[in-house]
């Protein structure tokens, strides 16, 4: 017999579908002790939420976060909302003695961050960030190897996330869809928004990063704002690149837009290290490019690995060696990894310790950017 956990979900957006899926899904494919019960939704437009809860198979409905927090029969929530939003349901969230599940970036900033890890760990509630990019199978192979030292001496980190939704400048800013290009509910642009997945796998892969330099571009300086009407200044990046050291010695260089014209969302990642080198990239996102030095001569050159056999990470859990599967799936890896923690009693990341590090980063770079100096990562 599972043991059911009660899961209250805030937000029912772009996320609140992928976790949403991952909850139905889990128990299907992963052997596990618990059982994820899709108990409530939250969103304020209760039409709207029943909607949802109805589709994806909610058993109630709440239109305010606070009512769904104090039910007793809620036993994990899931914050899926808008940045602003995520420090203050976490806190409260873990002083009712919750489990919690956050959309990434932690917080609007650090300090936000600071205050998210000391509410969970001092109410010691299980937590998790949904940097979901490092439970792609071929992500999480790309961690083996490397931790199993095949590159040896790691020298250059290289990563892009790449998009060009935003080039129109009559885009308006803020509210449902938009709220990503108002500084006010996104805390920064594509820094925080897609950066910062590409710099939670690099600290996961590659280790800390001790400073950076970086320049930031707002490309279409003023947009309507959907919730005034008004024409407002833009106040996120829209466009940034930096470079850093990481702890290990190797140098990085990270590039991240939403005015790529032609690219959707491009997250590629290349590791060069002394024996060999690998990279990846999300539009292909089940194989992994791999050079090994080692290889004798004539037949020396890049391979790319079908990381879909039954040795592969998380892939004897699907279906038959040569069969992809794809992103929805990263997300029903975090559940089943974080209830198999839950189960063992044991943290799993990245916990919200581990994401205030990428949060870190963002605000070193941000301020690198404004000040055109380097700038010390905490
Ligand atoms: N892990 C990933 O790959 C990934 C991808 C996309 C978004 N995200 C993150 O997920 C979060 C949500 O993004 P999204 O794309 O799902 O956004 P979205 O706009 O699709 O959905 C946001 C949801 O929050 C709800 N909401 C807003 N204010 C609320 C309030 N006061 N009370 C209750 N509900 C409220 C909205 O009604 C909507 O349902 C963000 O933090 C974002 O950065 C992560």
């Amino acid at each position: 017999m599972t043991k059911p956990l009660n899961i209250g979900m805030i937000g029912y957006g772009f996320m609140g579908r992928a976790h949403s899926n991952a909850y139905r899904k889990v128990n299907n494919f992963f052997d596990l002790e618990y059982r994820p019960v899709l108990k409530a939704v939250c969103a304020r437009d209760a039409a709207k939420a029943k909607a949802f809860a109805d589709t994806w198979g909610y058993e109630s409905v709440e239109t305010d976060w606070k009512n769904l927090l104090a039910r007793k029969d809620i036993d994990a929530v899931d914050i899926c909302t808008p940045n602003n939003l995520h420090r203050d349901i976490a806190i409260a969230a873990a002083e009712a003695g919750k489990v919690i599940l956050c959309e990434k970036p932690l917080a609007m900033n650090s300090e936000e961050g600071e205050e998210m890890c000391r509410a969970v760990e001092k109410a010691k509630v299980p937590n998790i960030v949904w940097y979901n990019y490092r439970r792609v199978p071929a992500v999480t192979f790309a961690k083996q190897i490397i931790d199993s030292g095949k590159l040896g001496k790691i020298f250059h980190y290289r990563a892009n996330f790449l998009q060009d939704w935003t080039i129109s400048a009559d885009l308006p800013q803020g509210g449902a869809g938009l709220w990503r290009l108002d500084v006010a509910a996104a805390g920064s642009g594509v820094t925080g928004d897609l950066l910062a997945h590409c710099i939670d796998t690099a600290v996961w892969l590659n280790g800390g990063i001790s400073n950076v330099t970086a320049m930031t571009e707002t490309f279409i300086k003023e947009r309507k704002h959907n919730l005034t009407g008004k024409v407002e200044k833009v106040g996120i990046d829209d466009a940034c690149a930096f470079l850093c050291r990481f702890d290990n010695g190797s140098l990085g260089l990270f590039e991240s837009t939403r005015y790529a014209r032609g690219h959707k969302a491009l997250y590629t990642f290349e590791i060069n290290g002394e024996k060999a080198s690998i990279k990846w990239d999300l539009h292909d996102l089940h194989r992994l490019q791999w050079f090994d030095h080692r290889t004798e001569g004539p037949l020396r050159g890049w391979s790319s690995i079908h990381v879909t056999d039954g040795d592969h990470p998380y892939m004897a859990k699907w279906w038959v060696p040569g069969l992809a599967i794809g992103y929805e799936h990263s997300f029903v890896h975090q559940v089943a990894d974080f209830l198999d923690g839950l189960a063992k009693k044991q943290p799993v990341g990245p916990t919200f310790r581990d994401a205030l590090e990428t949060q870190k980063v963002c605000d070193a770079v941000l301020a690198s950017a404004k000040s055109g100096a380097w700038t010390n990562v905490g």
